[in-house]
């Protein structure tokens, strides 16, 4: 068995603005170096091979979330950003974790999130009334709106709210990568989104919806009262959602455009064939994804001949599992027809106890989007240069200035399955 400190490995350059725009490259060396490790000299160590993560995370009951000491690293504990962390949801010993997630888990099935598409549909077709007759937008400011839109019309909240709050939420998704001088504005996000939700759920304790349609507020409100679950862990919930729906669903879809600016006869199909869209974003979510999930081995891990000890704080980047050359030989291909081989699904919602509790509601509302955004942004052009943003964190583009031909809004016939 080797130790960690006898191998040689290469050192990922995380969080260096090159690794944001282009971090191929340094996966690659790393490869060269070693198969599935990596050393990230501030933290820890990087498991970048798409197999080491999938079966890593089998044995997730030797991994335990990072977030105390990520708190206590970088000074925040006590702050509300450091509170939040700490005891949000992934944060929770295993027990009170279960608690949490049975109670909700059930409501967040692939019938729940298809119930929402109408509403969805109505809340993309809004926002292009008012951004495709302009012909030249920044797409991403454009795909900001929309995560976040979709889950004020969850929590039947006021529209007016939704520009402030949706400055915080891009603030408080760039806390992963790290960087101390974006924590005094992070803070002040956290206190605004915190306030927005108490106030949110206090509303509608009070004046329940009259229609007596049951929306994820109200299923939320209910469930976490039948099931005891405290007035602080249901704030927290909501506060999770919309952090961790935010970033994570604008980053794909702009992601997603940006990819399909080099496939147009894929883009134009996605106007005309709803399902083709399901596969595309399937095919998106394996091309390239935001996010970096961290953990610390919770005791002695033996894999592959290398002993990982107790307490080594280890980084998966999901976010570039998908093109992995061993899995995917041909990965750099953008191929929606690829088959899904059950050992090949891609990773962008991760796997094991945690794994994303939201991803039926984010797929559901990046199809939803990209059906109607090909048919009202017509052949789109790159207008101007692109930025990135930081590598880990919630990683993607800052900024997609395109033109297009704006496109006539077009009714679907047919309801998704
Ligand atoms: C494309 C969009 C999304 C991506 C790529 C994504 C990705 C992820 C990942 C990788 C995790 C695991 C984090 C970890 O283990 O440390 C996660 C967890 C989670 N996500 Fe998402 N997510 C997305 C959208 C959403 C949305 C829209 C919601 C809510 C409506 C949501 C709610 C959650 C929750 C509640 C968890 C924690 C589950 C648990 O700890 O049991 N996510 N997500």
């Amino acid at each position: 068995m080797q130790t960690l400190e006898a191998l040689d490995l290469y050192h990922l350059p995380m969080g260096d603005p090159a690794m944001g725009e282009d971090p191929w490259p340094e996966f690659e060396k790393a490869r060269q170096r070693h198969p599935w490790l990596a050393r990230w000299d501030e933290f820890g160590y990087v498991v970048h091979e798409y197999a080491a993560m999938r079966e890593l995370f089998r044995q997730d009951d030797k991994l335990r979330p990072p977030y105390a000491g990520i708190v206590e690293e970088l000074g925040q504990v006590g702050t509300p950003w450091g509170r939040f962390t700490q005891e949000q949801m992934i944060a929770l010993p295993p027990d009170q974790h279960k608690l949490l997630r049975t109670t909700f888990a059930a409501k967040f099935t692939p019938r729940n999130a298809n119930q929402l598409r109408p509403m969805m549909r109505a809340t993309v077709a809004r926002l292009l009334d008012d951004w495709a007759p302009r012909g030249a937008i920044d797409f991403e400011e454009f795909s900001s709106h929309f995560p976040i839109s979709v889950m004020f019309a969850l929590v039947g909240a006021p529209h007016e709210g939704i520009a402030l709050l949706r400055d915080d939420l891009e603030a408080i998704g760039l806390a992963h990568s790290y960087q101390l001088d974006r924590f005094p504005r992070i803070q002040e996000g956290m206190v605004r989104l915190e306030k927005f939700v108490e106030d949110t759920i206090a509303e509608r304790r009070a004046h329940p919806r009259a229609d007596g349609v049951e929306d994820l507020l109200e299923l939320l409100i209910r469930t976490g009262d039948e099931g005891e679950i405290s007035p602080r862990q249901l704030t927290d919930l909501i506060m999770f959602f919309f952090i961790a729906g935010y970033d994570t669903s604008k980053n794909v879809l702009t992601y997603t455009m940006y990819t399909l600016l080099d496939y147009p006869e894929i883009y134009a199909r996605c106007a005309e064939d709803y399902d083709y869209c399901r596969k595309v974003i399937e095919e998106a979510l394996r091309w390239f994804n935001p996010g970096t999930v961290a953990r610390y081995a919770d005791e002695d891990i033996a894999y592959r001949g290398v002993l990982i000890p107790k307490d080594t704080m280890l980084f998966f980047p999901l976010s570039v599992s998908g093109r992995d050359p061993v899995t995917y030989p041909d990965g750099d291909r953008f191929d929606p027809d690829r088959p899904i081989e059950p050992e090949r699904r891609h990773i962008a919602f991760a796997l094991g106890k945690h794994m994303c509790l939201g991803q039926y509601i984010a797929r559901a509302q990046l199809q939803e989007a990209l059906h109607q955004i090909a048919q009202r942004i017509r052949e789109p052009r790159l207008a101007g240069p692109v930025g990135w943003r930081p590598f880990p964190g919630t990683w993607g583009l800052r900024g997609l200035p395109i033109t297009f031909t704006p496109g006539e809004a077009r009714v679907r016939e047919a309801e998704p399955a």
